[in-house]
């Protein structure tokens, strides 16, 4: 017999898709909207208002950068007046005078700032955004001023895994509460850009001593989480808290998801806010029926006894690499392809040529809308 459906309790929206940088390790889908695709306020605002009549408590108010919309003031006020917890996941540029503090007046509860390096350097070749370090600083003292409790988010890859000790001192100077060290989860403009961003092992396991040196040293003063690298790992993490579990996203144009990459599945039809309630798509949709629970999964996933710890691991993985959205993750050492990971890693390694390491930049598909494919370097000239 089937589970009951239980509500959610977190969302991400996605508000908008543009964005003044241009990570190569985005994890947006290839085809970007444009702005005239983006809901209206008042459409988001009912959105909000269905969220929490489901049951859900945390919002993360993503793009893209948020910030770009003009309205984030009202739209952080209407989920705090319904006792909805709020944060802002930003890349902390180009923030007008002001904003801020009033998105803390209008009810914000915590801020989550991305850095693409932990020096100047690397943050402006990576984001392809120069001067952009100097602005995320100001952000984050702004932040702090204005009472907002701080993350600091730090995406890792090839081309700045060995900042993870400055990133650390970063955090702590920033005065932040927490330090996310997030190895890149190749979905999105990340697996189009993976060969370009794909770390070595032996970096892998300077990074993971790294922290949990840090974690000790710092035990009350600083959280450092840690989201280990898919391609290295054992087992896989139980992605989204498992499919349809316990949170959903929603894109700039309403449409209604599992997780940021679910799109890539091609089996399965997703639906938007306005077409149905958000109640009926998170219970009645066929997409988030498609994977929730354990009676989808195939062997070994069936029969293995953490089957209800990580459900299975990333149907998106799965998709991409396995090439069947049921397949258990090949993250997992059970996945009859579990190799296939290490393969993958040293195809990447091999692509890495030095030349390109030291200006990594020219290896990199920039996230834009458009670039699905490798930009020409006189349409985008390096910084
Ligand atoms: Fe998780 Fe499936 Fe691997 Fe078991 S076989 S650890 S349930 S991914
Ligand atoms: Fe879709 Fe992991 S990104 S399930």
């Amino acid at each position: 017999m089937s589970e009951p459906i239980l509500p959610p309790i977190g969302m991400l929206a996605e508000l908008t898709h543009r964005c003044p940088l241009q990570c190569p390790y985005c994890s947006n889908p290839l085809e970007l909207l444009k702005a005239n695709r983006e809901l209206d306020t008042q459409t988001w605002l009912d959105l909000f208002s269905q969220a929490a009549d489901l049951g859900v408590l945390q919002v993360h108010l993503s793009g893209g950068e948020p910030t770009l919309r003009r309205d984030l003031e009202q739209l952080i006020a209407g989920l705090s007046a319904r006792g909805v917890y709020t944060n802002l996941i930003t890349a902390g540029i180009g923030i007008a005078e002001g904003r801020i503090e009033a998105f803390a007046e209008a009810g914000l509860d915590h801020l989550q700032l991305s850095f693409q390096g932990a020096r100047p350097a690397t943050t402006d070749r990576i984001g392809n955004h120069r001067g952009s370090h100097e602005k995320k600083l100001e952000t984050a003292r702004r932040a702090r001023v204005a009472g907002l409790p701080l993350t600091i988010n730090a995406p890792i890859h090839r081309h700045n895994i060995e900042e993870v000790p400055e990133f650390i001192d970063l955090a702590l100077s920033l005065d932040a509460e927490r330090l996310e060290i997030a190895n890149v989860q190749y979905a999105g403009w990340a697996l189009a850009n993976r060969d370009a961003l794909m770390p070595d092992l032996a970096a892998v396991y300077r990074q993971a001593d790294v922290v949990a040196t840090a974690r000790e040293r710092l035990a009350g003063i600083i959280n450092i989480d840690f989201v280990t690298p898919d391609y290295f790992a054992t087992y896989p993490k139980p992605c989204m808290g498992g499919w349809a579990r316990d949170a959903f996203m929603v894109t700039p144009d309403g449409t209604v998801l599992p997780c940021h990459a679910a799109q890539t599945i091609p089996s399965l039809r997703f639906e938007r806010f306005g077409e149905r309630t958000l109640a009926e798509i998170w219970t009645d949709s066929p997409a988030f029926n498609a994977f929730r629970g354990t009676e989808w999964m195939q062997e070994p996933c069936r029969s293995c006894e953490r089957r209800e710890v990580d459900w299975g691991g990333c149907r998106c993985q799965a998709m991409a690499i396995a090439g069947d959205a049921a397949a258990t993750d090949p993250a997992c050492i059970k996945s009859p392809i579990h190799t296939r990971m290490a393969m993958l890693i040293d195809a990447a390694l091999a692509e890495a040529t030095p030349a390109a390491d030291e200006n990594g930049a020219e290896n990199f598909i920039f996230r834009r809308i458009g670039a699905t494919t490798r930009p020409d370097v006189s349409d985008h000239p390096p910084i």
